[in-house]
């Protein structure tokens, strides 16, 4: 029996990818494992969006020249977002690699393992991961933005929505396995739309499916949050109340010039929009974009502050080869370093005072562990009786401590 281990760096996409790949290696008789030291076939699915996710992903590349020379029938396969940005430079580099499979090229993985000789033909139905709580189901693939600062487009490709029938059996099979929460993902998830179905019509319809409790989404883009969005899922209570939505800046000068198609009004438009169905927002900030100035700056600050954000993920600008921004004179890295941490420091105690708002609160809670588990909103909920993993309570919220919640129950 081969083993396969597997590295996957990024984002959930690249985790429901990883899943993805294995099936297929799967199917062709490999079994998964956590010891790199007794596989025979190494995965890595990376990521490019920052330089340092790509170095990391690299410098592990690196690392495994030793682990392939150990038995040099070993495999080792570079997926995903670098590898699509990387492609044929890194086989010069690392002459101990043997396939790479660019992150728009994986629906073909399948016949990029098949060309290679190095695998079996692949058998029936032995491929299918057992699912945990959540089922991971990529609904979209790529993203039709422009971000002068981001390279996705250019290693993901243009959008791509996969048929609603295909995505309801892919959720209900998972269903079945076990999972309880579904997880839709996609880089612009909320600008599904293929044929009649729209986003809205999409999350109803899985959450009618048999044995799903919730339905998650990500990565959402404010513009498509709309009123005729809101109003057709305000009234489904299985549709989770927390999205991750990314700001990235609160200038509409520095928004402008990032090309993200809003202006901070119209964020916050959209905040007070979702908030007022119950939901609570996670963010994403660039700082240093090389445009921004001390005054933008404090705009994100201030932004924060209006729009009471669960938490918020802070990045260092970091240029990408190819788009549009990395041809922009760069601001001094002490300048990036300095405003990261007046943001950290500012962003902090946010999940701290989000949880203890929640105090007096009526939550229905999906049990991760006996005692423990995750409200609709994000928040962790400790319970005081034992339930079995996977099922639903309603209690109400005694106290909090930094990020967790007391149940009442
Ligand atoms: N530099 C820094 N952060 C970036 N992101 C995307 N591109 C860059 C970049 N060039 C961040 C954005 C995005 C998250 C996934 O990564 O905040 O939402
Ligand atoms: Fe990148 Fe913008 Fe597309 Fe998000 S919406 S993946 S930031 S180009």
């Amino acid at each position: 029996m081969t083993k396969v281990f597997i590295q996957t760096y990024g984002c959930q996409m690249n985790v429901a990818d990883s899943d993805e790949m294995f099936a297929h290696l799967a199917s062709r008789g490999a079994q998964y494992t956590e010891n790199l030291d007794e596989a025979d076939i190494a995965l890595i699915n990376t990521c490019t969006v920052r330089d340092h996710a790509e170095h990391r992903a690299v410098s592990f590349l690196g690392r495994l020249a030793a682990w392939k020379q150990e038995k040099p029938g070993r495999v080792i396969i570079f997926a995903g977002c670098a590898a699509q940005r990387l492609g044929k430079n890194l086989q010069k580099k690392y002459p101990f690699l043997d396939i790479i499979s660019g992150a728009k090229e994986i629906e073909h993985f399948a016949d990029t393992l098949d060309a290679s000789g190095l695998f079996n033909a692949p058998g029936k139905d032995t491929h299918q991961l057992a699912s945990g709580l959540t089922g991971y189901v990529t609904i979209m693939r790529g993203c039709n933005f422009a971000c002068s600062y981001c390279i996705v487009p250019s290693v993901r490709g243009p959008v791509k929505c996969l048929p609603a029938e295909d995505i309801l059996a892919d959720a209900a099979q998972k269903a079945q396995a076990g999972a309880k929460e579904i997880m839709l993902l996609g880089q612009t998830v909320n600008a599904y739309q293929f044929e009649n179905t729209s986003f809205a019509d999409l999350l109803n319809q899985v959450s009618r499916l048999p044995g799903v409790e919730r339905i998650r989404f990500t990565s959402p883009h404010p513009i498509y949050f709309t009123p005729e969005f809101l109003d057709a899922i305000k009234d489904n209570p299985k549709i989770a109340r927390h999205v991750h939505l990314p700001v990235q800046s609160g200038s509409t000068k520095v928004l402008q010039e990032m090309k993200r198609g809003y202006t901070r009004e119209i964020f916050l438009e959209k905040v007070r929009a979702l908030k007022s169905c119950g939901f609570n927002i996670s963010t994403d900030i660039i700082v240093g974009f090389p445009t921004e100035t001390e005054d933008d700056f404090k705009e994100t600050l201030s932004l924060v502050d209006e729009a009471e954000f669960f938490a918020a993920y802070c990045f260092k600008y970091s240029p990408r080869q190819g788009t549009p921004a990395a041809k922009m004179k760069l601001l001094p890295q002490n300048i990036l370093e300095e405003r990261l941490d007046i943001l950290l420091n500012k962003v902090r105690g946010l999940s701290d005072a989000a949880y203890q708002a929640q105090v007096g609160s009526v939550q229905e809670v999906l049990l991760e562990s006996e005692n423990k588990g995750r409200a609709s909103g994000n928040f962790w909920v400790k319970t005081r009786k034992s339930y079995p993993v996977g099922s639903v309570i309603k209690t109400s919220i005694e106290k909090a401590d930094g990020t967790l919640l007391f149940a009442r129950d």
